[in-house]
């Protein structure tokens, strides 16, 4: 039997998820279960990516232990899915005991091939916490490239792959194997990108403690990114034992798998030239397609809290279902039918509105209930004999067959958009059949009883033939049409191959027509959308509260003394490179902040300070130049608040400034000193920290 392996991006649990992160799990869902009918078997791979410094910072800002905070998000994950009908066959989560040994022995295996490909060296440079990657070297500010934030600047001595190394490799697959990267226009963004040179990589840490820890060196924890892609093969068992699991070497090791990762366009460059790589360094099989889409905006910006633009799945679900409307089906319907899949699309609520209606509710909706209307009221409901299966008018059988065959051709190349235009081409032309027919007014003429039978069997094949078509995109609805069409089973169980143009039997009992797709008013559906997307924040508020206000003292996972980390083992040693990590030998990894003394504390300097005038500095939307009278001095300062500070409001504000920096400029200007700053939610939002009570300017924080 063919093998089908595919996965979603193990999604950062520091935040709810959107419909964005909903996007890829929905899109892999419909694929998973094409696939299924297609007659592949079929393996599903979702779940979360919970190490790093960002999901540390995030737990810490939350106040609550890393282990205890990804708990909680991954809930939020394994909720939604459960919402959204996501049939996976596996979930993997990177805290999970059994992964430390996936990647431990990945990078054994890699060392054991080549002891040159990793080496340790100092690295000093600029990091995005929020992508988790390293955007240059050396001291110089810069700002990361995806998310736009300025990167910090560390400086650690690390652990390097010698990815320089497999730029050759790399470009011989993807000459190849075009396929390996989806779409075209994203393999040559990675092909110019390889060729352009690769450097090495670090792939270790040596100040974050969230992480999985270096085999045989404990005071570094393996970079995220390695950490995480390595996910895809734990989640199928690849650290069941020595040689892999039984999964495992069913959808990876099997040459006849076909194994697919589904990601965002963000992370392209991680799962196209670094994944391969690492795989390549260990000598394990390599997957097939790297399909990279694009991204959901909310009208033409990027989603985020502080603008207050994020779309959820769960109010939209209810909305539509309130009124008795499949919301699922809907959403999805809309997601993969609104933008040509890869491309970037934008979320409106109208265009939701207008898609349901149009197409569903008015297209097949109609031709649904007429049809089986006309069976009841003509044939009492008992699908009559026919002789043909068109009439005097366009030759259905036809563009049935073409549309059966197309549709699939689409689907296999994830190009849903088309595929159900295709499929909706079908739906309008026998639509415009019955209009042209018009099998009521025949029925009234006793001796056309053989044309009125050729015409509803018609519109009835069309439906039998869109209900196994659409039945990836639309589970529930399809399967009521399936029902209501008199059939047997469940439409998913049937297998494509075998779908053909006049397979329907006459004789079959028809159900009653009731709606499958009531058209929704827009103005009600608007207010209700509204109403329950507000009452949602208002709940997820409440409930980011009461976490945060959840006491501490409850004892988390990583500080049961059951499992030891290396760092922490009898011995002292870490294990050897050749140990297999059981769960037991791959501990949780350690959560704690390294402790400092007061006197450390002591040498940072803040004062309170009034800001007196903030200005833009020309060429940097992301900057304002303040001046801050910080008692002894006016120093000026340059800060990365101008998105969510207006100038005029920061004017007489008393803020916590670090006044013992050494001075750096950035976009040439000097800045004296470091306001100091919550930095909340996914987008790190900067919250400037202030005074409830009056205060002196000059005071010193200690
Ligand atoms: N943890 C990494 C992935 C590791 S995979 C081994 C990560 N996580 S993420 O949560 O930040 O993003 C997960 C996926 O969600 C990415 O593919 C990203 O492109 C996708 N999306 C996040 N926001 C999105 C939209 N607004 N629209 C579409 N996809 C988006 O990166």
């Amino acid at each position: 039997m063919k093998k089908f392996y595919l996965t979603t991006p193990l999604y950062y649990p520091n935040a709810r998820p959107h419909v964005g992160s909903a996007y890829t799990t929905i899109v892999c869902d419909v694929i998973a279960r094409y696939k299924r009918m297609c007659g592949y078997d079929v393996a599903f791979l979702t779940g979360t990516d919970e190490h790093g410094e960002k999901l540390e910072r995030a737990a810490r800002a939350e106040g609550v232990s890393p282990s205890e905070f990804v708990a909680e998000k991954r809930r939020l994950f394994l909720d939604l899915w459960k919402k959204l009908g996501i049939e996976y066959s596996h979930f993997v989560y990177t805290h999970q005991p059994d992964h430390a040994t996936s990647v431990q022995r990945l990078m054994r295996l890699a060392k054991a091939r080549d002891p040159e490909v990793i080496y340790k060296k100092t690295y000093e440079g600029r990091y995005c916490v929020s992508d988790e990657r390293y955007i240059a070297d050396g001291t110089e500010p810069a700002d990361c490239d995806i998310c736009g934030r300025p990167a910090e600047l560390i400086r650690e001595e690390n652990y390097f792959f010698r990815l320089s190394k497999f730029e050759k490799p790399l470009l011989d697959l993807y000459s190849k194997h075009p396929e390996f990267v989806q779409p075209d226009f994203r393999r040559n963004e990675v092909v110019s990108f390889v060729r352009n040179g690769l450097r090495d990589i670090s792939v270790s840490r040596q100040r974050i403690k969230w992480g999985i820890p270096w085999t045989d060196d404990p005071e570094q924890v393996f970079y995220v990114w390695y950490d995480a892609l390595t996910g895809y093969l734990t989640g199928i068992g690849y650290a069941q034992n020595e040689s892999g699991g039984p999964d495992y070497q069913r959808y990876w090791l099997d040459p006849e798998s076909e194994v697919v990762h589904m990601i965002g366009k963000d992370i392209l460059r991680f799962h196209a030239v670094y994944w391969p790589a690492f795989l390549m360094a260990a000598g394990l099989p390599l997957p097939k397609t790297v399909f990279a889409h694009g991204w959901i905006y909310y009208e033409q910006d990027k989603m985020s809290k502080s603008k207050g633009n994020v779309v959820y799945p769960e109010p939209i679900i209810d909305a539509l279902d309130s009124f008795g409307a499949p919301g699922n089906d809907a959403l999805r319907y809309y997601l993969l039918r609104e933008a040509p899949f890869g491309q970037d699309t934008s979320f409106s609520y109208t265009a939701l509105i207008q898609r349901f209606n149009s197409d569903l509710a008015n297209d097949l909706g109609n031709l649904a209930s007429r049809t089986i209307t006309m069976i009841h009221r003509y044939f009492g409901g008992v699908l009559p004999a026919y002789t043909e299966l068109w009439e005097g008018a366009q030759d259905l059988t036809a563009v049935a067959s073409t549309v059966i065959e197309r549709s699939q051709e689409d689907f296999s190349r994830f190009d849903f958009s088309r595929g159900l235009e295709r499929v909706w081409q079908l739906i309008g032309i026998t639509n415009q059949y019955l209009a042209d027919m018009q099998p009521w007014v025949i029925a009234e003429d006793s001796s056309k009883r053989g044309q009125l039978a050729n015409i509803l069997c018609t519109a009835y094949e069309a439906l039998r033939v869109v209900a196994v078509l659409v039945h990836p995109i639309l589970p529930t609805a399809t399967q009521g049409l399936w029902q209501r069409l008199g059939l047997k089973g469940y439409v998913g169980d049937v297998r494509l191959e075998t779908l053909a143009w006049g397979q329907m039997q006459a004789g079959t009992k028809v159900s009653p027509a009731g709606p499958i797709f009531p058209r929704l008013d827009k103005t009600a559906t608007l207010a209700k959308l509204g109403e329950l997307a507000e009452a949602d924040r208002e709940r997820d508020e409440a409930t980011v509260k009461g976490f945060r206000e959840a006491p501490l003292q409850t004892k988390s996972e990583d500080e049961e003394p059951k499992e030891k980390t290396s760092v922490e083992s009898e011995s002292g040693k870490a294990p050897s490179p050749g140990t297999t990590s059981s769960s037991a030998q791959s501990p949780a990894p350690s959560t704690e902040t390294p402790k400092i003394s007061i006197e450390d504390f002591a040498k940072v300097e803040m004062r309170v300070g009034e800001i007196k005038s903030a200005e833009p500095v020309q060429g940097a939307q992301k900057l304002l130049k303040l001046t801050v009278d910080i008692g002894s001095e006016v120093r000026q300062i340059v800060a990365g608040i101008a998105e969510y500070y207006k100038p005029e409001h920061l004017i007489g504000m008393k803020v916590v400034i670090v006044t013992n920096l050494q001075p750096r400029k950035l976009r040439g200007i000097e800045s004296n000193g470091m306001i100091v700053a919550a930095s909340v939610g996914r987008e790190g939002r900067p919250v400037l920290v202030t005074f409830k009570e009056e205060v002196e300017v000059g005071a010193r924080l200690k």
